[in-house]
């Protein structure tokens, strides 16, 4: 078969990696792609928001199937789009990805059935969420309705702040018409555990459970990020918790999402945090998760491409997946000073010494091919990832790897997976 993956990360990466290693996959197509992809798919430079230019690759590169890696392209409809031309594509359609790209209407979703969520308010203009936060106590969540990469959530600690978080949302629209209407919610604590489903519209198998590492420095300190790291499996995430998420959350969602004629096909992700009342959903996405992917399908024995294709055919109760028992971590290395001003076209060596381990595999996040040389591309630039049969060795394997890779201005946190072994008292 020949595939198209679309994407430029260290998610994609992963994936094209795991379908790299099936018997039914002939050739594998990336757009855009990046220098580490290169070396196992042709890339070609469409950008992922061009879903014509995507289509056109589809009938030139005769691609039997398509499995998209970013949320954007799902927000615009590129599911729609190449089933309207009978191209097969791994994915959940526009009116079923709004679980991710609507923050409002995910919302509207988890009350419809009653998945245990924070208790929130719906506001369309600033004057109505001003009224209502008068009526609240502190700390509260504000989130914009729309994608807002990552940076359309904030916490806000009085009234003064959550004025100046409304003035920016819906007022300057900060991140335009993703700002049109806003979430308030209550503030949870919790350790938060991200756990991902596949769904071919009915049937659903869950995947096993990591943690992302969202802001820049050690102990969960600065800016938010896209990920500095992540680890899979969950040591505190029990088995029982794992059983709860499947039958009060993904079940009733895809049951819903059918009924209303939003079949959602692909992958749902719920981010969720663990309260003392039980583990409840801070948001779904409506695909694979960056940098938790890196972390998960390393452990995956059963063949992608084929759990790709049950879902698109509906037939994935007739796959059975499996697991290696093995822990794995994936430590992000960055361009020192993102997520703000940071270089970037730094020269990056040790990757090739790395290349004959089966233990570690290095995914490229941002790179690009220069004369002979790799370079960073971007602020996340690579994600070094380890499994061994424990946490510990896993996180001791790929701190080792991440310290002989070389390129100047180099930033990683130090303490990915640490929780994991805390939260377990190992
Ligand atoms: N109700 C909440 N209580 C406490 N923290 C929250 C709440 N909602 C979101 N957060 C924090 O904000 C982060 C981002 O929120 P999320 O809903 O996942 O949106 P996005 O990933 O689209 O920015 C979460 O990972 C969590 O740390
Ligand atoms: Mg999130």
């Amino acid at each position: 078969m020949n595939i198209l993956v679309i994407g430029s990360g260290g998610r994609e990466h992963t994936i094209v990696w795991k379908l790299a290693q099936s018997k039914s996959v002939k050739r594998i197509y990336c757009a855009p792609g990046n220098a580490g992809i290169a070396e196992l798919a042709e890339c070609l430079p469409v950008k992922t928001d061009d879903l014509e230019g995507l289509l056109e690759v589809a009938r030139a590169k005769k691609i039997d199937c398509t499995l998209v890696g970013p949320e954007l392209p799902l927000s615009l409809g590129i599911v729609d789009l190449f089933e309207q031309h009978h191209y097969p594509i791994f994915g959940p359609q526009r009116r079923a990805a709004e679980l991710e790209s609507s923050k409002v209407f995910a919302k509207q979703v988890m009350g419809e059935c009653d998945v245990p969520t924070a208790h929130f308010q719906v506001c369309e203009d600033y004057f109505k969420a001003l009224s209502y936060i008068k009526s609240q106590s502190f700390p509260l969540v504000i989130k914009a309705d729309g994608l807002a990469a990552g940076k359309g959530v904030i916490i806000v600690e009085n009234q003064k702040e959550a004025e100046d978080a409304l003035s920016q949302i819906m007022k300057e629209k900060r991140f335009g018409e993703a700002g049109r209407s806003v979430v308030v919610e209550e503030f949870l604590s919790g350790e938060e555990v991200s756990l991902l489903a596949i769904s071919d519209g009915q049937h659903i198998q869950s995947l096993i459970s990591s943690q992302d590492h969202k802001k820049i420095g050690d102990g969960d300190r600065g800016l938010n990020t896209g990920g500095m790291g992540a680890y899979s499996p969950v040591p505190f995430f029990s088995e029982e918790q794992q059983g709860f998420v499947l039958n009060r959350v993904f079940r009733p969602i895809i049951n819903y999402m059918e009924k209303e004629d939003r079949v959602f096909k692909g992958v749902l992700y719920a981010g969720l945090i663990l309260t003392s009342e039980g583990p409840k959903v801070l948001e779904f996405n409506a695909r694979f998760g960056d940098p938790e992917t890196q972390a998960m399908l390393p452990a995956l024995k059963t063949d992608l491409m084929e759990i790709a294709e049950a879902t698109i055919g509906g037939h994935l109760n007739k796959i059975k997946l499996s697991w290696h028992e093995q822990s794995t971590v994936c430590v992000v290395l960055s361009s020192q000073g993102y997520p703000g001003t940071y270089r970037q076209g730094e020269v990056i060596t040790g990757l090739d010494n790395l290349k004959d381990r089966d233990d570690v595999m290095v995914f490229h996040a941002s790179t690009e091919k220069a004369e002979k040389n790799i370079i960073s591309a971007g602020g996340r630039v690579l994600g070094v990832t380890a499994w061994s049969d424990s946490l510990q060795g896993a996180i001791d394997k790929a701190y080792q790897a991440a310290q002989t890779i070389k390129f100047a201005n180099k930033y990683y946190r130090k303490d990915i997976g640490q929780k994991g072994l805390s939260f377990t008292g190992i």
